[in-house]
């Protein structure tokens, strides 16, 4: 990976999650998390675009993984009392609704900044949740997610060489997610408990989480210079260059969108129908044996 994971720890100050009392806090986190790993299923779209073999056998692998990840998090969730429910409406358009529109777009937003941010969350809870069980598991399923990340800068690097316009227009499209965190964060900070000791860390955690994003993409190569060195004028017409692309390749699929919208066109995908799922409804915990020899490597 670009980035160590020193560089991407956030300090907590000794900060800890309970289980008990930071119950519902915890189930709401997980939901979201648990929601991400479902979405693992975008992976057998990407499968039949990849570039090249290796590339195939890697998305190949990572379908499996995300898969793996669903029942860490249904195991984790029932271990800490937690009910699967529905994920908050703007993590769901970001991981399904902001699908990336070409192979690029998906390795350098989703996998390298998007499933980046997610791997910053989990080396969060790593760092603070209070209970050894569910941070064991975290730690396992860390080491695949930093892969997919690394995937996702080493395709991105391939893929903008000596292609100036799609340097501009991924630059673009990240500055439009570094936003939605910044949206984010100012959100967390009106509506969360200043007093809490972990979450009032929470708005200074998603600033970090946006300035490692910058360096990574520079690390990429896809920002040349320290975002403060490009004016706001600029950034703007990046992210409209960038949507304007968007937009023409989108055309095709805008003509489709009237009839997708109506209920009997609109596919029902598992990540629309997870919730109801026997396998989620029924989980049941491993064998003791079994959940400490689940292969995760
Ligand atoms: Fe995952
Ligand atoms: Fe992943």
């Amino acid at each position: 990976m670009l980035l160590t994971r020193e560089e991407m720890t956030f300090d907590f100050g000794g900060a800890k999650l309970d289980p008990v009392r930071d119950r519902e806090l915890l189930e709401w986190m997980f939901n979201q998390f648990l929601y991400g790993e479902v979405t693992g299923i975008q992976v057998g779209h990407w499968l039949y675009d990849a570039p090249d073999l290796e590339a195939a056998k890697f998305l190949a692998r990572q379908s499996l993984e995300e898969m793996q990840h669903v029942d860490n998090f249904l195991r984790i969730m029932t271990m800490l009392g937690c009910q699967p429910k529905p994920a908050h409406p703007a993590v769901r358009f970001l991981s399904t609704g902001m699908m990336g529109g070409s192979w690029a777009e998906h390795v350098a937003l989703e996998m390298a900044q998007g499933e980046g941010f997610v791997l910053q969350a989990f080396y969060a809870v790593i760092d603070t949740l209070d209970h050894k069980p569910t941070v064991d598991i975290l730690r396992r399923a860390v080491k695949q997610e930093e892969r997919h990340v690394e995937f996702g800068e080493e395709q991105t690097k391939k893929a903008i060489e000596g292609k100036p316009w799609l340097r501009r227009r991924l630059l673009g499209l990240s500055l439009v997610s570094m936003w939605g965190v910044r949206k984010l964060a100012g959100y967390m900070e009106k509506k969360l408990p200043a007093d809490h000791v972990v979450l009032r860390h929470l708005p200074a955690f998603l600033a970090h989480a946006n300035h490692c994003a910058e360096i990574r993409l520079r690390r990429i190569g896809v920002l040349d210079r320290p975002l403060t060195e490009i004016s706001g004028a600029k950034r703007a017409a990046l992210v409209a260059e960038a949507y304007g692309g968007k937009l023409v390749g989108g055309l095709g699929s805008l003509v489709a969108l009237p009839f997708r919208m109506l209920p009997w066109f609109k596919r029902r995908r598992v990540t629309d129908t997870y919730l109801a799922d026997p396998h989620v409804t029924g989980y049941q915990l491993p064998a003791p044996d079994s959940a400490t020899a689940q292969p995760q490597e």
